[in-house]
């Protein structure tokens, strides 16, 4: 039977493109003659935009669900084995469902923003409206011109070809959604910065009202690359968590500069400093999501976990060429408006601790962009494509955050405007005091890395900011004759913001800790071990059991079974890394098993082997720390609940 999906796909697309263009143009129309019926026309084109890009996700899954593989990407993406919810993942397991995805989340958002701002923001709303739909219409070109996920396939081949095997994981279910919630997340800010721009209300409203949505899609995307490090850990077989790849740049920069934009919102807030800065600040971040999308599709640059390429570069490039120019041109043509009304009083102040924390934000950011694109540059000039290893990340980008880790412990206890010597010695001998007494007990332990003395130096000297802070205003409310959890509860609930921010900081100390300790003492070896050999690494003995064979749904595998002690009779664990062959697939995928653990991970990895299962070669580590990523990531989770609850009151 003939299976129409791909020509109602395609036109599901076309009718939603041209709402989405219609929505954009009416609401533009609408915000200029103040028509109350065009901007509802708008509105319910947004809303049409929404339902036909979830219909055609739906009709997708259902072609991944009836393997129907007359859609080229339905056979691209899977086969017959593969099992049933990676046939659901699969949607986005490749550059034409990411697409539809990250378009399905945009127009969720424009659907929340229609029915949240509508009456409430009357002013920026239907610029806000144009914005947004304007680029769900990009989207939706994208997926009409240059990446059709209904494309036809003919003839109908009688199976597929299989999804990337390295994607047969858990994070694949949380690492896309979680990145691409991030990246559309900030559309919400940016159209609001246009709004404000083309209205010309360039005060704080826009501020105060997108704070919420800017933290959200900042977690989002903080967790999206949490769980990517963790996938790169568990899947790729090198031990890894991050490697200043060009796919984890891309997420990585706009993380920097909206980091950079949640502080310096709060100079506006507090002092009505740096509303141009801010604009541009939420520019950047935005142009930023859809230049990483350029720089990973467009097969410009390789990467170890792009695992699509197509035409779309230019499309994106072109797009991000109007964002900014439209965008830069409204801030140029409202630059008069955006005159600082406060000024810098002094160096020692907490504004100035805020500009350096964004100016080493965007240093950052710098340097993983140069460093992403040298190769582009390179090439240009020398004809080599030369690429940028992590030595020349790490020499610049160290120091940087080494000073802002400094920072994050002076900025929230330093005063406004100017700090006296009384303020500094009361909030910073302390502390400075318990972070020099950290490094030197380390000093003392034998650890010799200046680097790492310095960041656990450091990581000290900012929890005794927070832990002094906290206590004293605990303290101040305990003498109003509440007791310590009354006390504790009291704060965090009143000044949930900032409190907040403290545990968000402090995630991210325990996410610094796990870089530094696992940086400087994880140990590796490799071995060929006989059956009943064992290897020795870091006082634990890993020994080679044997192999064993099996025929899985979509792919062979070979087991090794290899117990772990540390030292004692008593086995701690058995560990089986494998070897999966797939039919589409040249070479072997690994499979890493390791002992997870608090302070260590035992990490193994399964390397070639005889096939009479007599001997196996083995790469063996054992990795320090690295489990304090992941609690980072909780923490900061913690964090960013608190921060996002309602708030208890203005910050004082
Ligand atoms: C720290 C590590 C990682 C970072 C920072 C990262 C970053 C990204 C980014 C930026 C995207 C969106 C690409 C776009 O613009 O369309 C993406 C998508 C994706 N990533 Fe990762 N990634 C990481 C690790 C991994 C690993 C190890 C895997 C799998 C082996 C993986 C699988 C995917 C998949 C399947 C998608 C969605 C489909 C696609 O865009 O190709 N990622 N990741
Ligand atoms: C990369 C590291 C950092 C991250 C991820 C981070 C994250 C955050 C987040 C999410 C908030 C809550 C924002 C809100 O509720 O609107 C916050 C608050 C804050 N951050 Fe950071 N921050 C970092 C570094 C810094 C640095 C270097 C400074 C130094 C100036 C700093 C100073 C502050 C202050 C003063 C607050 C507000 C606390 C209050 O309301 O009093 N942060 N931070």
């Amino acid at each position: 039977m003939t299976s129409y999906t791909p020509e109602i796909g395609y036109a599901a697309i076309a009718v939603a493109l041209g709402l989405a263009v219609y929505a954009s143009a009416g609401a533009a129309i609408a915000a200029r003659t103040g028509r109350p019926a065009v901007l509802a026309s708008a509105e319910r084109a947004a809303v049409g935009v929404w339902l036909l890009v979830t219909f055609c996700m739906l009709l997708l899954v259902a072609a991944f669900l009836t393997f129907d593989f007359s859609v080229r990407y339905v056979a691209t993406n899977t086969n017959r084995g593969t099992p049933f919810y990676y046939r659901i993942t699969a949607l986005w397991g490749a550059l034409e469902g990411s697409i539809i995805l990250w378009c399905w989340m945009l127009s969720l958002y424009t659907l929340i923003v229609v029915g949240r701002y509508r009456r409430r923001q009357p002013a920026l709303y239907p610029w806000v409206l144009c914005a947004m739909t304007a680029i769900a219409a990009f989207f939706l070109l994208v997926m009409s011109v240059p990446a059709p996920p209904f494309e036809r396939l003919t003839p109908v081949p009688p199976d597929g070809r299989g999804l990337n095997p390295l994607l047969e994981d858990s994070g694949m279910i949380t690492h896309p959604v979680a990145l691409y919630l991030g990246f559309t997340g900030f559309t919400v800010p940016f159209a609001f910065a246009i709004a404000a721009l083309a209205t010309g209300r360039t005060g704080d409203e826009w501020i105060t009202i997108t704070r919420r949505w800017t933290i959200v899609a900042w977690y989002f995307l903080s967790l999206g690359l949490l769980i990517g490090g963790w996938w790169s850990y568990h899947v790729l077989g090198w031990g890894g968590y991050w490697a200043w790849d060009p796919v984890e740049n891309a997420a990585f920069m706009p993380w920097l500069t909206g980091t950079a934009f949640l502080h310096s919102v709060m100079i506006q807030e507090r002092r009505r400093m740096l509303k141009l800065w801010n604009l541009a600040l939420v520019i950047l971040t935005f142009g930023l999501t859809i230049f990483g999308t350029f720089l990973t599709r467009s097969g410009i640059i390789g990467s170890v976990h792009a695992f699509t390429q197509g035409s779309i570069g230019a499309f994106f490039l072109g797009f991000l060429a109007v964002v900014l120019l439209v965008s830069f041109s409204l801030l140029a043509w409202r630059a008069e408006r955006l005159r600082a009304q406060g000024e810098l009083d002094s160096i020692v102040s907490r504004e100035s601790a805020f500009l350096l924390n964004n100016l080493f934000l965007v240093a950052v950011t710098f340097t993983v962009f140069f460093g992403t694109i040298f190769p582009l540059l390179s090439e240009a000039v020398t004809g080599a494509k030369v690429s940028v290893g992590a030595p020349f990340f790490n020499l610049v980008n160290i120091p940087l955050f080494l000073g802002l880790l400094f920072l994050m412990g002076v900025g929230p206890l330093i005063a406004w405007r100017r700090a006296s010597a009384q303020n500094l010695r009361r909030n910073f001998v302390a502390p400075i005091a318990i972070g020099i007494a950290a490094a030197a007990i380390l000093r003392v332990a034998g650890v010799g890395n200046v680097l790492v003395l310095g960041c656990m130096g450091l990581v000290a000297f900012v929890t005794g900011t927070i832990v002094l802070d906290f206590a004293r205003a605990a303290r101040a409310r305990r003498s109003h004759g509440d007791g310590w959890p009354a006390a504790t509860w009291g704060l965090l609930r009143r000044q949930n913001r900032r409190y907040g921010g403290f545990v968000v900081h402090l995630g991210i100390l325990v996410v610094a800790l796990g870089v530094a300790g696992s940086q400087a003492w994880s140990v590796h070896t490799e071995t060929t071990l006989n059956r009943g050999e064992s290897a020795q690494l870091a006082g634990y003995r890993v020994r080679f059991d044997g192999l064993t064979a099996s025929e899985e749904s979509n792919h062979f595998r070979v087991t090794g079974a290899f117990t772990v002690t540390n030292g004692g009779s008593s086995a701690l664990d058995t560990l089986y890394p494998a070897k999966k062959f797939y039919r589409q697939e040249q070479t072997p995928i690994a499979y890493v098993d390791y002992r997870l653990g608090f302070l260590e991970d035992v990490y193994v990895v399964l390397g070639d082997f005889a096939q009479d299962g007599s001997h196996a070669t083995v790469k063996l580590q054992v990795n320090r720390m690295v489990s304090w990523l992941w609690i980072g990531g909780l923490v900061l989770t913690l964090g960013t609940g608190l921060a996002l609850l309602p708030e208890g009151r203005r910050p004082a």
